[in-house]
């Protein structure tokens, strides 16, 4: 079969990579793809945002099943569109895709089918907005409504953060039309985690969990970002946590989907904290986790092909999946500057150092070749992961591929999975 894969980034390497293990596919295409992606598949001019020639394009070479990374293609309803040209394709209808796209449409879900979250006002008028942030509690987190590449949650420490914030999202409209509402909620404490899940629209089948690393530098300090880095498992989430959040959280949501009309089929990721008073929702996203794939589908010991269109086909059926025992890490290594302004088409070396060693796979994301030469192309730029006993042995082992890998400026974090190395070192 002919399989065709959206997007451009690591999460999407991981697909193409995972998708490439399947015995049932013959050809891979990947729109816009990127160097590392083209070692594995045909990389495709066509931008994730430009739904109708990716239709086109899936038409036209009968694609057998597409499978969409980012969520600007699903909130622009690019599945709606192939599905009614007959064609079949891997995540939510555009109504669905709300669920990340809109956080005032995921909060009133939440509320009315009662699933734990933070405690939020909505506002559309910044001055409403800030008279709100100057009696409040702090920390206090303000969010733009609407899409903002992962970058659109502030949290505030003091009141003076908290209007700048709101100033940033409401009146310079730094992320446009996205801020013309926001969210003012409390800061939840405790642990993050992210839990991905299939899900058909009816039937739930869970993937391990993982955590990613937000922030640009080591002790979480610095602006958020798309991911600087990610582990699973993780300690944090056992069995009897993973079953509560099911029922909880992600089973509530979905029929919840359902009882408003809209069956959402695909991957559903919930960006949880883990209170005192157990899991609340901080986000739902509609799609595979950035970095949080890139450490999840190496353990995966089936055929995701098959899953997938279990999903897309309606019929998925309810069963653990097979993982590797082993623990997988991702470190990111950015372009300087990122989560800023940064430079692209900076010369990576040390790759051919790393390609072949065991069990450290390198995902690629901002990557451009150019003739012999492979250059920096976006801000995060490679995603080196390697599986290991457990975290400690994981990290090690990509540490080492990271120190054979170099571009000017490169930087990366120094303690992806350090908390969960800590927690292991303590129980032991
Ligand atoms: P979101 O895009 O809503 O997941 O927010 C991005 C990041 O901001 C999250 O991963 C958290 O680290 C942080 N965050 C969001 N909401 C809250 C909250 N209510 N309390 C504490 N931290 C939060
Ligand atoms: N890792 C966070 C996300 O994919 O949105």
């Amino acid at each position: 079969m002919k399989v065709l894969v959206v997007g451009s980034g690591g999460r999407e390497h991981a697909l193409v990579w995972k998708i490439a293990r399947s015995s049932r596919v013959e050809k891979i295409y990947c729109a816009p793809g990127n160097a590392g992606i083209a070692g594995l598949a045909e990389c495709i001019d066509i931008r994730p945002d430009d739904i109708e020639k990716l239709t086109d394009f899936a038409f036209a070479n009968r694609i057998d099943l597409t499978v969409i990374g980012p969520e600007v293609s699903l909130a622009k309803g690019i599945v709606d569109l192939f599905e009614s040209k007959g064609l079949k394709i891997f995540g939510p209808v555009q109504k669905a895709a709300l669920l990340e796209a809109s956080k005032v449409f995921s909060k009133e879900m939440m509320i009315k089918y009662n699933i734990p979250t933070a405690k939020s006002e909505i506002f559309t008028n910044s001055n409403d907005a800030r008279n709100f942030v100057r009696i409040a509690d702090i920390p206090i987190v303000i969010k733009a409504d609407g899409l903002a590449a992962g970058k659109g949650v502030m949290v505030a420490a003091t009141i003076e953060e908290a209007e700048k914030a709101i100033g940033i999202i409401m009146e310079d409209k730094h992320f446009g039309e996205s801020g013309n509402r926001i969210i003012i909620e409390e800061c939840l404490k405790g642990e993050e985690v992210s839990f991905m899940v299939f899900t058909d629209g009816e039937n739930i089948v869970p993937m391990v969990g993982s955590q990613d690393h937000k922030r640009a530098y080591d002790d979480d300090k610095g602006d958020n970002t798309g991911g600087m880095g990610a582990y699973s498992p993780t300690p944090v989430i056992n069995k009897n946590l993973s079953e509560r959040i099911i029922d909880e959280v992600i089973r509530p949501i979905i029929s919840g989907m359902a009882a408003e009309g809209i069956r959402y089929k695909g991957v559903l990721y919930a960006g949880l904290m883990i209170t005192d008073q157990g899991p609340k929702v901080l986000e739902f996203n509609v799609r595979y986790g950035d970095p949080e794939t890139q450490v999840i589908l190496p353990r995966l010991k089936e055929d995701l092909v098959d899953i997938m269109e279990d999903v897309v086909n309606g019929r998925l059926a309810v069963r653990e999946l097979n993982w590797d025992d082993r623990a997988c890490i991702c470190v990111t290594c950015a372009s300087g500057g990122y989560p800023g302004k940064y430079e692209k088409g900076k010369l990576i070396s040390g790759l051919e150092k790393i390609r072949d060693l065991k069990d450290v796979i390198v995902f690629h994301a901002g990557t451009i070749q150019q003739g012999a030469r492979i250059m920096t192309n976006g801000g995060r730029v490679l995603g080196i992961t390697a599986l290991g006993k457990n975290i400690a042995q994981a990290a090690k082992r990509a540490y080492q591929a990271v120190k054979e890998v170099c571009f000017e400026e490169m930087h990366y974090r120094k303690d992806i999975g350090l908390r969960a190395i800590e927690k292991s070192i303590i129980k032991e």
